[in-house]
């Protein structure tokens, strides 16, 4: 299914993008919030979008090649870094769209989801650590740290020790190998039928081989270097250690005197948004200005 821009228009609405103004979109993904913010500051604004998987630059095509977009093939952790390098000014605009999208999940061949059988990779960017490795060969008391922690699992013993036991007759190589490791111990009320029982176990490993959370620190805590003055923020996440994060950061820049917050609580998607797209469903927005 073709990835569908989650809290379009209330991403906008925080975001407030004019003409001629220079935004930074750090997660691409198919490019939905891009087109539309770069429809907003038009041919005499600046967009640049990031995104740390390559494939996403065969989405949205229909802005690449337009002299006031740049694709960076980059992780939004770095932006600031990126800027010097670049000597770009700071922005008007910062947008994080965070985690993964459903084109990765239809066609990344990473093994992101549970529902295809593919090679356990999960990572966005080529190279580096896999969750191949992780569940293969890293200790069982970090596994289930990993699965705890990243998960909020509530059963990561039981799964850790089904990982260790399966590992030891053959590798776990593919999603579906390591779905079924993980089914075969859960109950089957397994929060009562809402989620896949492997679902947590997917979200922990994905998390944790590309560094999510620490990514997330990182650019929270440069994002004075990154936007001027009168500059907006908005960060989209999709479960609770993500929005804590946000929350956390946002509510400490408004103590130093260094942001105000536009959104007193987290913008969620509409029933009507939630029934066009699932996805949305866990969708939390966070906001603010820099000031
Ligand atoms: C939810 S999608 C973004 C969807 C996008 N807003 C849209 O409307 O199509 C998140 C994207 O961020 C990318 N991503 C995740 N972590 C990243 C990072 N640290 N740096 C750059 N891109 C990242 C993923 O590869 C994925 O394509």
């Amino acid at each position: 299914m073709p990835h569908i821009p989650v809290l379009l228009n209330e991403v906008m609405e925080i975001l407030q993008p004019q003409k001629g103004e220079f935004f930074i979109d750090g997660t691409f993904g198919a490019g939905g919030h891009s087109g539309k913010i770069l429809e907003a500051v038009g041919e005499t604004g600046k967009l640049i979008s990031l995104d740390w998987d390559k494939k996403a630059m065969e989405r949205n095509k229909s802005i690449f090649g337009r002299n006031n977009f740049l694709f960076l093939n980059r992780n939004y952790a770095d932006i600031k870094e990126i800027m010097k390098e670049k000597s770009l000014p700071k922005v008007d605009g910062l947008l994080l769209d965070l985690g993964f999208s459903s084109d990765q999940l239809d066609d990344s061949g990473k093994g992101f989801s549970f529902k295809k059988d593919e090679p356990l990779i999960m990572s966005y960017s080529d190279g580096g650590l896999t969750a191949y490795e992780v569940v293969n060969s890293y200790p069982e008391e970090k596994l289930k740290e990993i699965i705890k922690v990243y998960g909020e699992e509530r059963f990561p013993g039981r799964i850790t020790r089904a990982i260790v036991e399966a590992r030891k007759k053959e590798a776990i190589k593919t999603s579906f190998q390591l779905a079924g490791v993980v089914r075969e111990v859960l109950p089957k009320s397994y929060e009562r039928g809402r989620i896949d029982p492997a679902t947590r176990t997917f979200q922990a490993l994905r998390i944790f081989v590309n560094g999510e959370l620490d990514n997330l620190q990182k650019i929270l805590g440069d994002l004075k270097e990154i936007v001027k003055n009168g500059g907006r923020v908005a960060i989209i996440s999709f479960h609770s250690l993500e929005d804590r994060i946000v929350k956390n950061a946002f509510r400490d820049m408004k103590k130093d005197g260094v942001a105000e917050i536009l959104t007193k609580k987290p913008i969620i998607a509409s029933a009507e948004e939630i029934k066009n797209n699932p996805r949305s469903r866990s969708a939390k927005l966070r906001g603010i200005k820099i000031i």
